[in-house]
């Protein structure tokens, strides 16, 4: 079973590839003995402001306290509503949650999976300090609309491209569009990390000093605290490895997306919804997320035969239990719990060989009986 070794994320055939850049790299921090703050990080930020055509770029701990310390320099907190999606990693809801701020969902486009631009418009009230869009999987939510409900209404826009660092929107690169992008390093993204990383990007030169300060403890001068901040600045071993990776990155997201185009081909006739890529988006595939109505079955039949998956997400944020305080009840937003009940992903990364998707796609169209 599984006779290929399958796996979802292959970080260390990846690895092994770029071995002696990577350790280079990191030896020369060691040797540096820099580890806070030293100059990778300062390096990684403008190569990464450059790539994604940003002015600036602010290194931090994650991509969760990137949606944090956005929201922070927005100064959001008691009171306050945050428009998002329910249909995404908990570290968006979370973190609006923990500033004490409400989380008002709205239903997902059912092609894209993200925010559906027509269903914020009418949730926008007198209390809204953000609207938050997930470009997830790695496809660019509809930005042209939500930038217009923004302007309209004077309210800032905080992409969470967690999953989506160099996918595009009509040509310019995610993160760039709103006042702010928060993007993820986490291993298994498409630039990952050796650990946890994050970034907020903006074009904006007060909110890039604002964020500077909360990710040192609010103060841009030693042991003086001019704001209220946290400790979450990008580690310099990241920053090093996260520099030496960015210059493959393209070459990466090429290689996914070739893997996609193939699956595509295998599945091309099939009962089987193949990711949906609009004509604005440049897709990363973060993700490969296919749409089944016989979805537990399937995931049932490639575990059997030890066939990686997953399932993102099972339960939307305004249902789990943490945050059940939002006062939605299920069947609130329709095309999300179809997303949740159909929603497969299949293991998508640059190692990934067409013998390995022929037997995956095999697997899955025997589940189906197809
Ligand atoms: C949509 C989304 N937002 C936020 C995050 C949080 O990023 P991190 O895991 O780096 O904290 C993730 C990470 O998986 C994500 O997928």
């Amino acid at each position: 079973m599984n006779p290929m070794n399958i796996q979802m994320v292959d970080l260390t055939s990846q690895y092994r590839k770029i071995k002696p850049e990577i350790d280079e790299a990191l030896h020369r921090v060691l040797d540096s003995g820099m580890f806070i703050l030293g100059k990778e990080v300062g390096e990684f930020e403008a190569a990464a402001a450059q790539y994604l055509g940003t002015r600036h770029a602010i290194g931090c701990a994650s991509g969760t306290d990137a949606l944090q310390v956005a929201m922070m320099a927005l100064e959001i907190g008691p009171g306050d509503e945050v428009i998002t999606t329910p249909f995404t990693f908990v570290a968006t809801t979370e973190t609006i949650v923990l500033l004490g701020a409400k989380p008002i969902y709205v239903d997902i486009d059912p092609q894209t999976y993200n925010i559906d631009p027509a269903a914020i418009a009418a949730a926008v009230t007198s209390k809204t300090k953000a609207i938050l869009p997930v470009h997830l999987y790695g496809h660019a939510a509809d930005m042209d609309p939500i930038m217009e409900i923004a302007r309209k209404h004077g309210i800032p826009v905080i992409e969470d491209a967690a999953q989506a660092m160099g996918a595009e929107y009509r040509g310019r690169k995610l993160g760039g569009i709103g006042a702010m992008g928060c993007i993820s390093f986490f291993p298994s993204k498409n630039l990952g990390a050796f650990g946890d990383a994050g970034m907020v990007v903006t074009n904006d030169d007060v909110l890039a000093a604002m964020l500077r300060m909360i990710i040192n403890h609010g103060s841009r001068k030693r042991y003086y605290h001019e704001i209220i901040g946290v400790n979450s600045r990008m580690d310099t071993l990241q920053a090093a490895i996260l520099n030496v990776k960015l210059k493959h990155l393209e070459q990466w997201h090429e290689a996914r997306r070739a893997a996609a185009r193939f699956y595509n081909t295998l599945f091309k006739g099939k009962p089987v919804t193949t990711p949906y890529e609009a004509p604005y988006a440049r897709h990363i595939f973060h993700q490969y997320t296919l749409r089944l109505p016989d979805r537990d079955k399937v995931a049932a039949a490639l575990a059997q035969k030890k066939i990686p998956h997953a399932i993102y997400y099972p339960v939307p944020l305004h249902l789990q239990q943490a945050y059940a305080a939002s006062g939605k009840p299920a069947g609130a937003f329709p095309r999300t719990d179809r997303a949740t009940a159909e929603v497969l992903s299949l293991p998508m990364h640059t190692e990934l060989t067409e013998e390995q998707q022929r037997f995956i796609a095999q697997a899955v169209l025997e589940a189906i009986g197809s």
